[in-house]
């Protein structure tokens, strides 16, 4: 039997750059996540392999989304490769994206996902803020690792506050490496006409902040309780591993996920979960239940909360989209026949 032809378009890390701003991306993020709460998403939690116990320093996500509202399907796939921070030939967060018809499985396109990566986390965290940080005031931030996820929170804060959604008067940049930081404070400044501190110190950093964002490599807590302000801060971890001081983790007042299964096998909550510490019953609302409207987010100023937001795939998927749309529209990428 002879099939019909399948051509799909290949998008490289370079294209996907031009494709999609972080405007946009916050949109895109926040309906999304809308969806999701709403149901009309099906995203199974991600499929995560450790490569630790073969001796790779290497992990590594299968991450499917069906989005209904928009009839697409899609896979993300990659992960963190240490290896790539010490030869410095590629990024530690490595990975590639799929999307294709949900009726008849043929590929739309196959793209660099590690852009898009950048974007999801970014955006993700700032818009868990519009419905988690103080409600009433500008809001003094600090991004603690700026790698390529803090990089992209930084850009993702600057959006919101330019969008108006937000406003975000200071943003502290913090990282071992206060070069990078330095660096990047430059590319911050075109899009962020608010302060910009950079440091090596995250007790100095985090002492009055609103809102302090986790995502670094760090494998142990790097923020101690006593550091921050005792109320009213809305903490957004991202790391694989935890980063905060595990009391800062016990005594909030809500505790938050993207996705709780997620949630058991990585990031903040993983250690205090596998210990008993924490439960479900423990927390108060995945993300997209509170962007949907279903629980509402903060409800007092004094309120300590925890988001532990490992990555969303569907968010992924969904920018990817925009990509592809936009690729298609300006004639960007490369057809390859599949099939
Ligand atoms: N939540 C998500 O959606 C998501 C998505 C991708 C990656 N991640 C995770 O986010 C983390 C960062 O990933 P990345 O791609 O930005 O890596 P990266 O290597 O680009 O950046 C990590 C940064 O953390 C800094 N750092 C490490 N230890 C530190 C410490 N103790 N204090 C201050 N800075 C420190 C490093 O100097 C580096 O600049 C990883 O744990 C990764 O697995 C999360």
């Amino acid at each position: 039997m002879t099939f019909k032809k399948v051509e799909a378009i290949v998008l490289t890390e370079d294209d996907i750059r031009s494709l999609v701003s972080f405007p946009e991306a916050l949109s895109i993020a926040e309906e999304l996540l809308a969806n999701q709460g709403s149901g009309a998403v099906d995203m199974p939690p991600k499929v995560a392999l450790d490569l630790k116990r073969f001796g790779l320093e290497s992990y590594c996500n299968s991450m499917p989304a069906y989005l209904h509202y928009k009839k697409l399907l899609g896979i993300k796939f990659g992960g963190g490769f240490s290896d790539n921070v010490r030869t410095g030939q590629l990024p530690y967060m490595v990975q590639t994206l799929i999307l294709a018809n949900p009726v008849t499985g043929e590929p739309y396109a196959l793209m660099s996902a590690t852009y898009l990566t950048i974007l999801k986390t970014g955006t993700e965290t700032a818009v868990s803020a519009k419905f988690l940080a103080k409600q009433d005031g500008a809001l003094k931030v600090c991004v603690i690792g700026v790698g390529d996820q803090g990089q992209g929170n930084a850009l993702a804060w600057a959006a919101l506050d330019a969008q108006g959604a937000r406003k975000v008067s200071e943003i502290g940049l913090v990282d071992l490496d206060t070069g990078k930081a330095e660096q990047f404070a430059k590319v911050l400044e075109r899009s962020y006409k608010g302060k910009i501190q950079v440091s090596g110190s995250i007790e100095k950093s985090v002492a009055d902040r609103d809102v302090i964002v986790t995502t670094t490599t760090a494998v142990k807590p790097i923020v101690k309780k006593e550091w921050v302000k005792p109320q009213g801060v809305y903490f957004a971890s991202l790391g694989s591993n935890p980063e905060l001081d595990p009391q800062i983790v016990l005594s909030a007042d809500k505790l938050v996920a993207d996705n709780w299964v997620q949630n058991e096998h990585r990031g903040e909550f993983r250690e205090l979960i596998a210990t008993g510490k924490i439960t479900r019953r423990n927390l108060y609302a995945e993300l997209p239940e509170i962007v949907a409207g279903k629980q509402p987010g903060r409800v007092d100023p004094k309120e300590n909360i925890v988001g532990s937001l490992i990555g969303l795939g569907s968010i992924d998927i969904a920018t990817a989209w925009q990509a592809y749309l936009a690729a298609k529209e300006r004639g960007i990428g490369q057809k390859v026949r599949l099939m």
